[in-house]
């Protein structure tokens, strides 16, 4: 995809047409009339300066995003685009003239996609011809801000048109989510009925404003409650999103009085008022158990998976913890007679089967973070988990270690893909577990942790099929690790790489000291941890610790094409005697010989500017993790792989066991000053 149609210059449509152009898209926007058309420029222009002063893009940036944008009031001018996105007026007489214009217009193969909130796909898409290249992609307001989409699939749509869809949310640095096509689709079906059970709650007399507001806030932990929220996206638009789900799924899901009311004046709710401490918990009780309900049915009628649900409220709401890791936390047996409380008011709505059988199991909901796609004979293993940056933590690596045996049994699969949503491949291990573990004297709880980790990497190293690791964005600590494990790292250029351990008290601990040295040499693995140097694609190509670069845009092709050909080999690591100078000088530098000037900081003195800008880089990391760096580098090389793991293993309970690694890891990303203690 490469030309992008925008039909509808208006709140959405502009600041969609600024986000587009900003990932490099060319973007045609249409609207009625030329001063509509102008006013959506000058808009954009006006947020590129504002964005300039913020140093957020340089002028020159700003010249070319423009240069990319061109405003019309002539629809035909969309005729050549890939994708054509609407976001006209939400009326179904509009929207659907303007679908049979497109489709007239249109080359055959572009897709047609509706920012709808409410409309149902299937009822849009009988204004068009080509059903299969038709749904809806739900963007969130801000769109150049908020990174969630909605990708809702009609009846007829392709599947060809939904990977499409997905991957172009990719490249515009959004979370797709696919969802089919109902009443609210995911988000707005548990979020809206939060907002007006709160409205409700006040109708009823139960609470007033502010006490609903504070109980809305500290129960899901966000800095706004339902009413504020309501004000700043404007009242009607709440009592809109909730009439419309109600025309579909029920009385439940329609508007209060007291929300068409407030809709109809046009003003905002008044926030004032006194907190009644004593109504908080009754008050949180009830707004949860509207979203828990909405959520469990939502599951239960198969609209969309736990773990994209959860991801929905998330990306969308910025919710810290998504509606069923919120219900886990609370427990599913409390958390079944909320909702049963709740329902006492609706005798004709059933409890969701979902959630009467987890209280009957008394277990927590399972949510899966991994899970394993089948792409013809390429397996995918992906992980999603884009809001902590796919960090790993003991859930995220069991699961792994579950969609990766499924991809290995799986006769059909000859290559595996591992994979991850959003911005990051893998931003490191949760460092909040290790910190906890720390804390609570349960360092054998760590250990476990890395021991997992190096069996389940293991595994991907082992693995008899070809592993390939799709690498883009930030892959820290773990997560280079991780790469390290497969047979064939393929990166974008945006993609970043390093092992930031000894400047949090720790070394890598599921194989970085191992697999790093036996690729590039002792030398430049020891480079790497001790400085923390955060490498780009490009430094990784030239050293040898990555098989390829390619393009964003193409990456997923050339994969497959070069899968097809049976040229997609490992090739890292092969000539590090080709190193550029820079990296040539610096493994001279931090040969054996030297290593102890390294470790006792004589190098800081050196009038070699390189050398002394290393030896103060080093003097800032945790010295007991440098000198155990070095050691289990040295002691692992000369030792089968997997025993130079189990060296890592050794020394984990010791350095955990540091102040430095308390220090290090309380304080990542403030420099910490360590006292090699
Ligand atoms: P808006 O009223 O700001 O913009 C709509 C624009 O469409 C106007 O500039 C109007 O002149 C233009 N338009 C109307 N008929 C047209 C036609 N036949 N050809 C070309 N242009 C035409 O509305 P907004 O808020 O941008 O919403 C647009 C769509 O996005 C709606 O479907 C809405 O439900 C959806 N949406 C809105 C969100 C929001 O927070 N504003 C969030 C998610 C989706």
């Amino acid at each position: 995809m490469k030309k992008i149609g925008i039909i509808g210059f208006g709140n959405m449509g502009s600041a969609l047409a600024q986000k587009v152009a900003q990932e490099g898209f060319s973007v045609v926007a249409v609207d009625l009339t030329p001063e509509i058309v102008e006013k959506a420029l000058d808009n954009i222009r006006k947020t590129l300066r504002e964005a300039v002063e913020r140093r957020i893009f340089k002028p020159d940036d700003v010249g070319e995003i423009l240069a990319r944008i061109h405003g019309t009031t002539d629809i035909s001018e969309v005729k050549d685009c890939d994708l054509v996105i609407e976001a006209v007026w939400e009326d179904m007489v509009v929207k659907k003239e303007v679908f049979q214009k497109l489709d007239k217009i249109c080359k055959p193969e572009t897709i047609i996609a509706s920012n709808t909130s409410s409309f149902s796909v299937d009822d849009m898409a009988e204004a068009v011809e080509r059903k299969d290249r038709f749904l809806a992609i739900h963007f969130f307001y801000h769109p150049a801000k908020n990174k969630l989409v909605e990708i809702v699939p009609g009846q007829k749509t392709s599947r060809e048109t939904i990977d499409l869809s997905r991957r172009f949310a990719w490249l515009i640095g959004k979370t797709g989510i696919v969802v089919k096509n109902s009443a609210g689709f995911s988000v707005n079906r548990f979020f809206v009925p939060w907002l007006n059970e709160a409205t409700r709650i006040l109708e009823e007399g139960i609470a007033n404003i502010a006490t609903i507001e504070k109980a809305g806030k500290d129960s899901l932990e966000i800095g706004m409650g339902p009413f504020e929220l309501m004000n700043i996206t404007v009242v009607k638009t709440a009592f809109h999103a909730a009439a419309g789900i109600a025309n579909q799924l029920g009385p439940f899901y329609a508007p209060s009085n007291s929300l068409r009311e407030q809709a109809a004046s046009g003003k905002p709710w008044p926030l004032e008022g006194d907190v009644d401490e004593v109504k908080l918990q009754p008050v949180a009780e009830r707004l949860l158990a509207a979203a828990f309900f909405t959520a469990s049915s939502l599951v239960q009628e198969g609209i969309t998976n736990i773990a994209d649900t959860d991801l929905g409220a998330k990306v969308g709401l910025r919710w810290p913890i998504g509606p069923f890791e919120r219900m886990n936390s609370i427990g599913t047996d409390k958390v079944y007679n909320m909702v049963e409380k709740l329902l006492k008011k609706w005798p004709s709505i059933r409890m969701p089967e979902n959630l009467a059988r987890q209280k009957e199991r008394g277990e927590p909901w399972d949510i899966r973070y991994v899970r394993y796609a089948k792409d013809g004979d390429v397996g995918r293993v992906i992980i999603s988990r884009p809001d902590a940056m796919n960090a790993l933590n003991d859930k995220v690596v069991k699961q792994l270690d579950e969609e990766f045996g499924k991809a290995e049994r799986d006769p059909d699969t000859k290559v595996i893909i591992i994979e991850t949503a959003g911005k990051a491949f893998v931003a490191g291990a949760d460092i909040k577990f290790f910190i906890d573990c720390i804390k609570e004297d349960r360092l054998d709880d760590s250990y476990a942790f890395a021991a997992l980790g190096q069996k389940v990497l293991n595994r991907i190293d082992e693995s008899k099929k070809l592993v390939i690791a799709k690498m883009d964005g930030l892959a820290l600590g773990g997560g280079f690790e991780l790469a390290l494990a497969t047979d064939v790292i393929a990166a974008t250029p945006k993609a970043v790489m390093g092992f930031p351990e000894t400047g949090i008290g720790i070394y890598p601990g599921l194989g970085g000291t191992q697999r790093t040295s036996r690729f590039i040499g002792k030398e430049l693995a020891k480079y790497l941890i001790f400085t923390g140097r955060v490498i780009s694609a490009k430094d990784a190509i030239d050293i040898g610790i990555v098989d390829y670069v390619f393009a964003l845009e193409e990456i997923d092709e050339k994969i497959v094409s070069l899968l097809k050909q049976k040229k997609l080999v490992p090739n890292k690591g092969k000539d590090t005697d080709k190193l550029p100078p820079e990296w040539q000088k610096i493994k001279g530098l931090f040969a054996d010989k030297n290593i102890d000037a390294w470790l006792n900081s004589k190098y800081l003195d050196s009038d070699d500017p390189l050398a002394a800008k290393t030896a103060k880089i080093i003097s800032e990391k945790a010295p007991i993790a440098l000198k155990l760096t070095n050691r289990i580098v040295d002691v692992g090389y000369e030792k089968p792989l997997k025993d130079g793991m189990k060296e890592e293993l050794a020394h984990l309970i010791e350095i955990f066991s540091t102040k430095d690694a308390l220090t290090g890891l309380t304080n990542a990303g403030k420099r910490p000053k360590f006292e090699g203690k």
